[in-house]
């Protein structure tokens, strides 16, 4: 724009209006829109300059020059006007969105956890065992029948075996069941590994029970087995009374009970000794053991006149029970944090 301005006419109003309206559409921001209104209507702008000119109009020619300068300064405010709300609302819409919060989010401050008593106290047994050498072994949930009872000299008329203990998974002809114990580890261990065997393996395992105070049909059993050479029944109760010492103190011991289960022979039940038990030291029916029934070692293809050995299974539930003074099994399954909290915050 040169600095000579053409006398006042419509022509050199208009281009000047022109100019300005182009300028104003092109402005893509209000910061570009602001340069425009400067270099267009303010002072020093062709308008402005053309507007400054009206002095040098004769008296009689005013009003026309007046009106036509007037018009144009509108024409362009107006425009301005426009575009500046156009730009406005686009940036205020793209800083909202740019900002934007939303309430349907999740909060997004985690709560730390604290780790399931069951699991501390699973991994707390399973140290123990580790602490004598022995290894961790662990078997599937779904499990096959064979595994669960055949291999463990449970003959197919078991009581066990009753659809009201049992969840058999369809289709029968698979013969898949949700595994009753952890003792169908025992078979799986003796066929997958070299002899000797040590092995301890908590898990879940599945009933029909009802869920009460002291039951729930899906609970937690650590098994032990050990097969090797010249084992007897003196490991076996030496093993159950360091454990027992291990949980509840120096003072702690176990009992055996004569009973039956169809994998040991002989089988029995084992108490433990609870000394600092919450009503008074006492004896607490704990789990079952015996020694490996040879039928169930030759399954395995191991010579009983050779190796011979031992097996437990403990409720991990009960344990912690007695241990922690929980009064209801139900506690232990419906995953309320302030349960898990009262264990302290283990990660
Ligand atoms: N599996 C048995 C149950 O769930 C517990 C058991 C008894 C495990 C004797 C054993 C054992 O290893 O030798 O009732």
């Amino acid at each position: 724009m040169s600095d000579e301005v053409s006398e006042i006419t419509p022509e050199a109003v208009d281009a000047a209006v022109d100019a300005a309206l182009e300028a104003i559409a092109a402005a893509t921001d209000t910061a570009a829109l602001k340069a425009a209104r400067a270099a267009h209507s303010a002072e020093g702008s062709p308008l402005a300059r053309l507007n400054a000119r009206m002095r040098e109009v004769p008296p009689e020619r005013k009003a026309e020059f007046g009106k036509l300068i007037g018009q144009a300064r509108a024409r362009v405010n107006q425009a301005f006007v426009a575009r500046e709300a156009e730009l406005e609302a686009a940036e205020t819409a793209a800083r909202l969105e740019a900002e934007r919060v939303d309430v349907t989010a999740l909060a997004s401050r985690a709560r730390v956890g604290a780790r399931h008593p069951l699991t501390l106290l699973q991994e707390e047994i399973g140290d123990i065992f580790i602490g004598m050498g022995w290894e961790v072994a662990e078997g599937p949930e779904l499990e096959h029948e064979w595994y669960n009872f055949d291999a463990l000299n449970l003959d197919p008329d078991h009581p066990a075996r009753q659809m009201q203990d049992t969840f058999y998974v369809d289709p029968p002809e698979r013969h898949l069941v949700m595994r009753t114990q952890t003792s169908p580890v025992q078979m799986r261990s003796m066929l997958t590994r070299e002899l000797p065997i040590y092995i301890v393996s908590p898990g879940r395992v599945f009933r029909t029970d009802e869920y009460d105070a002291t039951h729930l049909p899906v609970f937690t059993q650590v098994e032990g087995l050990v097969v090797d050479k010249g084992i007897t029944m003196a490991h076996l109760k030496g093993t159950l009374d360091h454990l027992a010492r291990q949980l509840f103190g120096a003072e702690a011991k176990t009992r055996l009970r004569t009973n039956y289960f169809p994998f040991t022979e002989p089988s029995a039940e084992f108490d433990l000794w609870h000394p600092t038990f919450k009503g008074g030291a006492r004896w607490i029916e704990w789990g079952g053991c015996g020694m490996v029934n040879p039928n169930v070692l030759r399954a395995a293809g191991i010579d009983p006149e050779v190796y011979s050995g031992f097996a437990f299974g403990i409720g991990v539930e009960r344990a912690l029970m007695f241990r922690s003074d929980v009064q209801d099994m139900r506690d232990m399954a419906e995953g309320d944090i302030r349960f898990s909290e009262q264990f302290g915050m283990v990660v």
